[in-house]
């Protein structure tokens, strides 16, 4: 049998041309090249009947019911070397879109589910928009996460459709516009109820065809007027946005840089033009390396979405969950059942405490609340939510969970009570996890009758926000539970990736050489300052220092004390870390650490620190050349991760480089242009890596003695993705 080309060219009795995807192999249709060839040929065939009066209006359109079009092939643009080749190519893409554009008839894009991307591009080329209403109808253009930004039109003509600010809003950042925005900002011509959404279209084109008419945007301000349409608007606008993407990037992302100079240059003048910039701009950043870097982290994301969390083959089940029980309604307890229930899953938390019980209903409810005032959850959601969460001191509420989290204080014995007792509350199908941030996974399992129904399940401060889950698989852990949890994690919205039972798991055995790190910088004489600034110059979220305060001095202190004792002197406090623990400062939480704060704000450096800190020499000393202080600095904090990162590898505590990088993106935020640490150690290559470490090693102490696998990859001249590959990438 003949497979029907993608995209189809139709014209029906009515006079109406329909311009059809849908990709038989694909759930979701993706512009290709040989799609994109063949979006060529369906418009030569709609020309040809417009031409001949047999088409007097053409609709493009997805046969799949509940998405449109996914955007461009992401394989194809991860592989593109040649900016040549790129620009290229990229100018075909413009070409047919422009054809599009040209059509001699009206054309309108019926837009049903998600429209991504090259998605966006394609409807930008057509006179006319309508969408359906379902809540998954959604433009946007993801392009500038990739490294990218839109080169098929979307740069250049979305502005002229929406108008300077609102464009800037999508194109900037990637966020999706609903089918309600988009009727706002002018994007979608028309918004139909989804029931109706054949019929809705078919009577649209069918208007249209009898009288054309163009779309008319919206009614604006006499000031958006001003801003959006004027030269010196628009000059105010653009500035304002460079200096937020410079306070947002710190410069590091260069693609919504050059969005700004194509904008600049060319919002007024001819669309040509601006074609040929936007293709020309958009093929050197495909070749970049922080375009390379964000395609690999969008893989590693996608694979972990699409993961199970267990080996491929090993027939395990991953048990559906409606109802997640919570033992202790504090910090973090309060924080997953607020994000279960915010996920649909019934929800009871237990605790010990009348007042903790309220604290939490009270942070989930607030938590909701914030949601709601942010417009992305509606009221009577955020009620519905509300009532999913239960809460109580008896264990018999936790009776129908199908899987309960532990997130009681941080004590072996206590946890190890409450588990077993918890146990003889559910049923024998029940999987418990623990959210024990330090604590053996393994040794807690021995109080429990069912060990392999039991693993940790390692949320991170602010539950709602940080995007790892850290799944600890423990000696008896089965692959069923491990399928388990790491689906729940899925359905709640995070990052999940498998671990092993060590000292402080993944992240924070990472982060504890490099907070300490920090400690010891101070220790000689380095500013604050000096020291978060060359972190965060390197592309962290916040500097080490900043990072002690924001999780606690107290909680940190005890992290790398525990981290101390179970591996040894390399991981000895810093003497600064450890007088800091005495002045009784407490980080953001107390209102003073490294930085002063007022109601959770940091304000600013708090230099009467360093005189509590009797190991810190003269710290205020002016120095010698503060950039190559900033790379001294960096080298000792990036490296420092590097080496125990390769001791973790050796460990076995995760199987691959990937799952490293993805944990520290998601975990810590470590920078997604340089796609992930281990990536970036690989760019120093193994050699190099062994002779900074030996030198540092020579210089700064035993700390620094290069992790065996480092000496074995320079041995070998093997990269760290070369010899702890992803299970799929293994050949
Ligand atoms: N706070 C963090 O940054 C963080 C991050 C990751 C993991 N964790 C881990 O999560 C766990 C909880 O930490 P937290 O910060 O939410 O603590 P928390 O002190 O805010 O909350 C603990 C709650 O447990 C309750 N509790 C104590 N004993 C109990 C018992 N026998 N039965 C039921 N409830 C009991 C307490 O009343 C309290 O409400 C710890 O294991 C911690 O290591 C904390």
């Amino acid at each position: 049998m003949t497979r029907s080309p993608n995209p189809t060219f139709d014209v029906d009795s009515d006079g109406i041309g329909w311009i059809t995807f849908d990709d038989a192999d694909r759930s979701m249709n993706v512009l290709t090249e040989g799609v994109m060839l063949r979006l060529g040929e369906a418009l030569d065939e709609a020309r040809g009947a417009a031409r001949e009066a047999r088409a007097r209006a053409v609709v493009v359109r997805s046969g799949k019911p509940s998405s449109f079009i996914a955007g461009a092939d992401l394989d194809a643009i991860g592989s593109l070397e040649d900016p040549l080749v790129a620009e290229k190519q990229i100018r075909l893409g413009q070409s047919i879109y422009t054809d599009l554009a040209s059509l001699p008839v009206p054309t309108v894009a019926a837009v049903r589910g998600p429209c991504v991307g090259g998605g966006v591009e394609l409807v930008l080329a057509c006179d006319h928009r309508v969408l359906s209403d379902a809540t998954s109808t959604a433009m946007s253009l993801p392009e500038v996460q990739l490294g990218i930004l839109p080169a098929w039109g979307g740069t250049t003509r979305l502005p002229r459709l929406v108008g300077l600010q609102a464009a800037l809003d999508l194109l900037l950042t990637g966020k999706r516009a609903d089918a309600a925005k988009a009727k706002r900002i002018g994007l979608a011509t028309e918004v139909v109820p989804t029931d109706l959404f054949d019929d809705q279209v078919r009577a649209f084109a069918l208007r249209l065809a009898r009288a054309p008419w163009r779309s008319k945007p919206p009614k604006r301000g006499l000031l958006t007027q001003f801003l959006d349409d004027t030269p010196p608007g628009r000059r105010i606008v653009l500035f304002m946005a460079r200096r937020r993407v410079m306070a947002t990037t710190g410069g590091h992302y260069p693609a919504p840089l050059r969005i700004l100079d194509i904008l600049s240059k060319h919002m007024g003048g001819a669309v040509e033009e601006s074609l040929v910039a936007e293709a020309k701009a958009a093929a050197e950043l495909v070749v970049s390396p922080v375009c390379k870097n964000l395609v690999h982290v969008f893989h590693m994301r996608e694979a972990a979405r699409k993961g199970t969390g267990v080996p491929a083959g090993s027939g395990a089940t991953a048990r559906p969950v409606d109802f997640v029980g919570v033992l202790g309604a504090g910090v973090m307890g309060g924080g997953i059942g607020q994000l279960a229930a915010s996920r649909g899953i019934r929800v009871y938390m237990k605790d010990i405490e009348h007042h903790a019980i309220s604290g939490g209903l009270s942070h989930a409810r607030s938590l909701f609340d914030g949601e709601v005032r942010r417009r992305r959850m509606s009221k009577l959601a955020a009620e519905r939510h509300m009532e999913l969460i239960a809460g109580g001191l008896e264990y018999h509420g936790l009776s129908a969970s199908d899987v309960v989290v532990e997130a009681i204080v941080e004590r072996m014995d206590v946890k190890k009570s409450v588990l077993s007792e918890t146990e003889a509350h559910v049923d024998e199908s029940c999987i418990l996890a623990t959210n024990t941030s330090s604590l053996s996974v393994g040794e807690m399992a021995t109080a429990l009758e069912r060990p392999a129904r039991f693993c940790g399940m390692h949320f991170f401060n602010p539950v709602h926000r940080m995007p790892l889950v850290e799944v600890i698989r423990g000696p008896a852990t089965s692959d069923d539970t491990v399928a388990t949890i790491y689906g729940l994690a899925l359905t709640v919205g995070k990052v999940p990736v498998v671990v092993g039972d060590g000292p402080g798991f993944l992240v924070n055995r990472i982060l504890g050489p490099y907070l300490n790190e920090a400690g010891f910088l101070l220790g000689d004489g380095f500013s604050i300052e000096s020291i978060d600034g060359a972190a965060k110059g390197f592309g962290m979220p916040m500097g080490p220092l900043r990072l002690i305060d924001e999780v606690g001095i107290d909680v940190s202190g005890h992290a790398g004390a525990s981290l101390h004792e179970a591996l040894g002197d390399r991981l000895a406090p810093a003497p600064p870390l450890l007088d800091l623990g005495r002045t009784g400062r407490l980080g953001r939480k107390g209102g003073s650490g490294f930085y002063r704060y007022d109601g959770g704000k940091e304000k600013e450096v708090d230099r009467s620190v360093i005189a509590l800190l009797p190991s810190v020499r003269a710290a205020d000393a002016p120095r010698a050349d503060p950039k190559e202080d900033a790379r001294l600095i960096r080298r000792r904090l990036i490296l420092s991760m590097i080496n125990e990162a390769a001791r973790v590898l050796d460990d076995g505590i995760v199987p691959s480089a990937r799952d490293v990088d993805l944990a520290m993106i998601m975990g810590t935020g470590f920078p997604p242009f340089r796609g992930g640490l281990l990536r970036f150690a690989d760019t120093l290559h193994p050699r190099g890596l062994l002779d900074r470490m030996t030198r540092l090693q020579r210089d700064l102490g035993d700390r620094f003695e290069p992790a065996p696998l480092l000496v074995r990859l320079a041995a070998a001249d093997r990269t760290f993705y070369e010899a702890y590959p992803a299970p799929h990438d293994r050949s």
